[in-house]
């Protein structure tokens, strides 16, 4: 059975069991920024488990991709080694939210599994797993679905602590999590290993096919745990390993969708195609993590998930080098997958051209240092190198971009350990150099080591609070004097600092009492993580270290601000939905003016497009969803699914922004209490940044209102001008366009005439050069074609003849020469207008009958027609 064909089965079964069949969620996942990437089938239902979300319904199935790579699920350094790892794998799951529990789930996996009509696995190769003591599984497994005890194995906590087992599935330390029963496949005793639960379990005899999770306990930080109300139910079955039991194989890559992937890979780096070759499974394994990353939105970086995604690139390169491809070639594998995956995840297949572009520019730039630092590597191995020294590590990773996991890669092929401790201390020896290196090289960084700035300014616009620090420049001072410029450092403020692309707020500082101290803060910044430095001027007054102050934000603005920043959170939201979940923000700018989001996408956003997002925006501001803001532990945040990291550095604390269910994201700016607020969202401008990341321009609240009134000013200008109701605006600019058609018409016509009736007088101008007329004129307010025309005329008039042509209009000059057939063996018609046309400062040329040129010297055409005559009697002579 193809793996396709399994996939839709498996979709297909629970749709007839009332699940509703949800699309696969990409890589990135959408509702939460502390997960790297999607690991599991039940990343996108996190909140339904959790009880936050409700859906319009309570069973749903998916064929889920998923990604462990990076972070803590990291299968990357297994890839190409073992029979059943990898990078991207398919996960299929069906879940219940609060609906049917174990009765039901067991059952309806012993009928998928073993149904004449669905799988029809014989059942004797079949054996299952509960949790100790979960006797409730156990007798239904027995007694209900009738497998004999001595198949159904009972795991205790068999990983040192209590509810620590391999029965028992947690999303992380804390949160929803249950007993699970595991369905294994027994591959026969012709392979080595043994039944789950003894010595020799990790062999590949007994492969764990199906995961039915018993979502029951919410576990709390103490390990308690609390009954769930509605217990729920989470599966996973990989795709892969179903399809090598239902093909007779024993390795996933023996499966057809990874013959196809092997033999392209075979193709591109010219071998034949083999099922044994390790790097010719790693390209197959890493094509497919590689596209749908970028299909998700992820491009090649140096940290977060882009560092994951070039590293992955990196090493099926290394790869492909290995096996003597030493040109460009990962990047066509990609119409190979297309054609295998595409028809299930019509999203690739939308993305082939930009997956490709993507992936060939990572390729050219690592090409530029893979050979050399190929040859840094092999110099350090040559010999009896036992481990690799980190400083060979950190300059590979530093200078030639060779990520760790690669050198380590190539070093495991070649027995060799290598010196992480080494490497370790190198980065921390650069991490150094940059400090020391940044304290006088960043414009106005300034020494400080006292107590940290409280920041009040989520809450109020103006604080009272006592002078920490006061500098000129970045100079220590104790006291600033009227008209002096300065930094402010108070220990707290409602001053928000630059961050996360909010700009930092404005406002003033002033003494309290007597002839009071008033300092104009034009900028806020971060001295350190937590100190505040506010800079500006000394208004009037003095102010010294330990004075109390008031220090209040231009408030105006800062709601302004805010309302942008708000909007920004929607803006990337409402991309996501109209554009596709690839979208991912590549950077942002929040001011008082307006917000500014780069994203990626590999094509400009079209007007449509554009009136869609602004419709979806603009329809969660009226729907004045409530904004939440909730500080907590990188841990809590991570509770609901405790998986893998971004790359970027949170502190301990993270502050998770929800806009009613429509936008969560980690973020420590200001925002809106409810999304009316917002009031109006307009969309200015769109363009290109750079290859494959887009940026739009938005405004939001007054800022919205002062745009369209100003636009609205523009077409009553327009309006009055033209003399119509602006409604009319374009039909009056058509007529324009056409009547501007019909008069330009009629203008050549009229010049045409004008020429002609100038030819007659023209003619009786020529000059007889040895028994030649020649002609040589310059006709007033003619354009080129009407020389031409009118050199026509006065050929047909001269017979044999020389004539030259030439006008003057708008700083250039329009030159035209004709030799009359029977001279074209003596002269020619290109050479003599060129000889003009040099004098004129330009150039030109043509038949020996007929030549055209023009110039920019115009002054100078009477003197270079002038010259005709003497250029042909030397030709007749
Ligand atoms: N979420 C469960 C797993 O990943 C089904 O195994």
């Amino acid at each position: 059975m193809k793996s396709a064909e399994i996939r839709q089965k498996f979709l297909q079964f629970f749709e007839s069991k009332q699940h509703q069949v949800v699309a696969s969620s990409p890589l990135v996942p959408g509702n939460d920024p502390t997960l790297m990437f999607t690991v599991a089938g039940m990343v996108q239902f996190k909140d339904c488990f959790l009880g936050h979300e409700k859906r319009s319904y309570t069973r749903a199935v998916t064929s889920q991709r998923c990604l462990r790579a990076g972070g803590k699920h990291n299968d990357l350094e297994n890839v190409g080694y073992t029979a059943r790892h990898h990078t991207f794998f398919e996960m299929l799951g069906n879940f219940s939210f609060g609906d049917y529990f174990k009765r039901d789930a067991i059952t309806y996996a012993w009928e998928f599994l073993t149904g004449s009509q669905w799988l029809a696995l014989p059942k004797e190769k079949l054996l299952v797993t509960v949790y100790a003591s979960d006797d409730e599984a156990f007798d239904i497994w027995n007694k209900e679905v009738g497998i004999p005890v001595d198949r159904i194995i009972r795991i205790g906590d068999n990983k040192g602590a209590p509810y620590a087992s391999d029965n028992f599935w947690t999303m992380g330390d804390t949160g929803p999590c249950g007993p699970c029963t595991e369905i294994f496949y027994d591959h026969g005793p012709s392979i080595a290993g043994g039944p789950p639960g003894s010595p020799d379990e990790d062999g590949d005899r007994f492969i764990e096919i199906w995961n039915n999770v018993f979502m029951q306990f919410n576990r709390d930080e103490s390990g308690t745990l609390h009954p769930l109300p509605k217990p729920s139910v989470d599966t996973g079955m990989g795709l892969e390993r179903l399809s090598a039991v239902l093909q007779h194989v024993h390795s996933n890559y023996e499966i057809d969708l990874f013959v196809a992937l092997l033999k392209a890979a075979a193709r591109e780096t010219g071998l034949p195609y083999s099922q044994s070759e390790p790097s010719l499974k790693v390209i197959a394994d890493h094509i497919r993590a590689c596209a749908f990353l970028i299909t998700d939105g992820v491009l090649p970086s140096n940290e977060g998930r882009g560092y994951v995604l070039r590293r992955i690139i990196r090493r099926a390169v290394r790869h492909g080098y290995k096996l003597g491809q030493h040109g460009l070639f990962f990047h066509k594998l990609v119409p190979d997958l297309v054609r295998e995956m595409g028809d299930a995840y019509p999203e690739l297949k939308e993305a082939e051209a930009r997956v490709m572009a993507a992936l060939k520019a990572e390729e050219e730039q690592f090409a530029k240092t893979l050979e050399n630092g190929m040859q840094v590597l092999e110099e350090a191995l040559a010999g009896e190198v036992r481990t690799l020294p980190g400083q060979v590590v950190f300059k590979l990773y530093d200078t030639y971009g060779f990520p760790i996991d690669m050198t380590a890669d190539i070093c495991r092929e070649r027995n060799v350990e290598v010196d992480l401790d080494g490497f370790e201390r190198e980065m921390e020896a650069q991490r150094e150099r940059g400090r020391a290196g940044s304290s006088f090289k960043v414009a106005g960084q300034v020494d400080y080591d006292g107590e940290a700035t409280c920041f009040e300014g989520y809450v109020k616009s103006s604080a009272d609070a006592r002078v920490l620090a006061l500098y000129k420049g970045t100079e220590p001072v104790s006291e600033l004097h009227a008209g002096e410029e300065g930094l402010v450092v108070l220990d707290n403020t409602p001053f928000y600092a630059e961050s996360g692309g909010q700009v930092g707020d404005l406002g003033e500082i002033s003494t309290l009492g007597g002839v009071g101290a008033l300092f104009d803060v034009l900028d806020t910044q971060k001295v350190q993580a937590s100190v505040f430095g506010h800079r500006g001027r000394l208004r009037q007054g003095s102010l010294k270290v330990g004075d109390e102050v008031q220090a209040t934000i231009d408030l105006h603005r800062r709601l302004a601000t805010t309302r942008n920043h708000s909007a920004t959170h929607l803006l990337h939201a409402a991309l996501r939905e109209v554009l596709g979940s690839h979208v991912a923000q590549k950077g942002s700018l929040v001011n008082h003016e307006r917000t500014r989001f780069d994203f990626a996408h590999g094509q400009a956003v079209t007007d449509d497009e554009i009136v869609r997002i602004e419709a979806v925006v603009n329809h969660v501001i009226a729907a004045n969803y409530p904004v939440t803001a909730t500080v907590m532990s990188f841990d809590d945040a991570l509770k609901t699914g405790a998986m893998a990291l971004f790359g970027e550095k949170y502190g301990d604390e993270v502050r998770v922004l929800k806009m009613g269910e429509f936008s969560t994201e980690l973020c420590g700016g200001t925002h809106v209490s409810r999304t009316g607020d917002i009031g109006f969202f307009k969309i200015v401008s769109e363009g290109g940044v750079a290859a494959g990341i887009r940026r739009l321009e938005a405004v939001t609240g007054e800022g919205a209102l002062k745009f369209v009134q100003q636009q609205e000013q523009q077409l009553r200008d327009a309006a009055a001008l033209l003399r119509s109701p602006t409604a009319e605006l374009p039909q009056r600019i058509g007529q324009l366009q056409d009547s501007m058609k019909a008069l330009e018409k009629e203008l050549g016509r009229l010049k045409d005439k004008l020429a002609a009736a100038q030819g007659g007088d023209l003619a009786g101008q020529a000059v007889l050069v040895a028994g030649v007329p020649v002609l040589s004129v310059e006709v007033e307010g003619a354009d080129a074609a009407t020389l031409r025309n009118l050199l026509d005329q006065l050929k047909s008039k001269l017979g044999k003849s020389v004539i030259v042509l030439g006008s003057r209009e708008g700083g250039q000059v329009a030159l035209v020469a004709g030799v009359s057939d029977d001279l074209t063996g003596q002269l020619k018609a290109g050479e003599l207008v060129n000889h003009v046309a040099q004098q004129v400062g330009g150039k030109g040329g043509g038949r020996p009958d007929m030549a055209r040129a023009g110039g920019s010297e115009p002054d100078k055409l009477p003197e270079a027609l002038a010259s005709v005559a003497a250029w042909v009697a030397a030709k007749l002579a």
